[in-house]
C-alpha cells in the first residue's frame, strides 16, 4: 500500500506570515498545500482569491499537490482563472454542478487534475456515476465553511464505502479526507481507505510547529 499523503490547509495558517508558513508546511514532508475557495454564498465564508493562489505558486515544488478546493456556486466560471494561477488539482462540489461531467471536461481541458466532492449530508450515490473521470475523490468530515469543526464520526463509515466503490470501477483516483483531521483519527481514517489527508488546525495551531504537528500526523498513520 502507498503510503497515505499529508494535506495541509492554509485555511488555518497565520495569513501574515502564509508564505513562511508554506514553506514550512513543505519543509516538514507536506504533500499537499490544500487551497480552500469560498464565495460567500455556497458556504457562509469567504476565502482564498485567485491572486493569494497564484502567490503560493512559486513556493510550492513540483512534486507538492496545489489543491484548490472550491466551495463556490458556478465554479466552472472560476476554474480557469484558478487554472492560470497553477493548480495542479481542483475539486468540485457535486450540489452546484448539475452537470458534472462537463466541469471535469472542462478542469481536464485545462491540463488540470479534476476532483469532486459532496457534503456530509450529501449521499454517496451522487458521485458514483463520475467516478471514472476523476482523479480524486474528496469526503468532507465537517460541513463546509468553516476550519477547526470536530471530525463527524459518521464519516468513517462513508470513506469506507467510497473505497469499495473505488475499487469496484478499478479506479486509482486519490480519496481524500478533509475535516477535522487531527492524530488521534488519523489511523482510523487511513485505515478506511483514505489515500490524502487534509488537515488545517491540526497542522497550523499555537500549540506544536508546523513540523511537529505534520510528524505526529505521520506516527499516528503509522
Ligand atoms: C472546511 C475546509 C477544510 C478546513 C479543514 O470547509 O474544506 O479544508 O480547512 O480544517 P480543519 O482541519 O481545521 O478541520
Ligand atoms: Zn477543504
Amino acid at each position: 500500500m502507498a503510503p497515505v499523503k499529508i494535506g495541509a490547509s492554509i485555511l488555518a495558517a497565520d495569513y501574515t506570515r502564509l508564505g513562511e508558513q508554506v514553506r514550512d508546511a513543505i519543509a516538514a514532508g507536506a504533500d499537499y498545500i490544500h487551497v480552500d475557495v469560498m464565495d460567500g454564498h455556497f458556504v457562509p465564508n469567504v476565502s482564498n482569491g485567485v491572486p493569494l493562489a497564484q502567490s503560493l505558486r512559486p513556493l510550492i515544488p513540483p512534486a507538492v499537490v496545489m489543491d484548490v478546493h472550491m466551495m463556490v456556486e458556478h465554479p466552472e466560471q472560476l476554474i480557469p482563472a484558478y487554472a492560470s494561477a497553477g493548480a495542479d488539482l481542483i475539486t468540485v462540489h457535486v450540489e452546484v454542478c448539475p452537470d458534472l461531467h462537463r466541469v471535469v471536461r472542462q478542469i481536464r481541458e485545462l491540463g488540470i487534475r479534476p476532483g469532486v466532492t459532496l457534503n456530509p449530508d450529501t449521499p454517496l450515490s451522487a458521485l458514483e456515476d463520475i467516478l471514472p473521470q476523476v482523479d480524486l475523490a474528496l469526503i468532507l468530515s465537517v460541513n463546509p465553511g468553516f476550519g477547526g469543526q470536530s471530525y463527524i464520526p459518521s464519516s468513517t463509515a462513508k470513506i469506507a464505502r467510497l473505497r469499495a466503490m473505488l475499487d469496484a470501477v478499478g479506479s486509482a483516483a486519490e480519496l481524500e479526507v478533509d475535516g477535522g483531521v487531527k492524530a488521534s483519527n488519523a489511523r482510523e481514517i487511513a485505515e478506511a481507505g483514505a489515500t490524502v489527508l487534509v488537515a488545517g488546525s491540526a497542522i497550523f495551531n499555537q500549540q506544536a510547529t508546523v513540523a511537529a504537528s505534520i510528524d505526529a500526523l505521520r506516527q499516528a498513520i503509522g
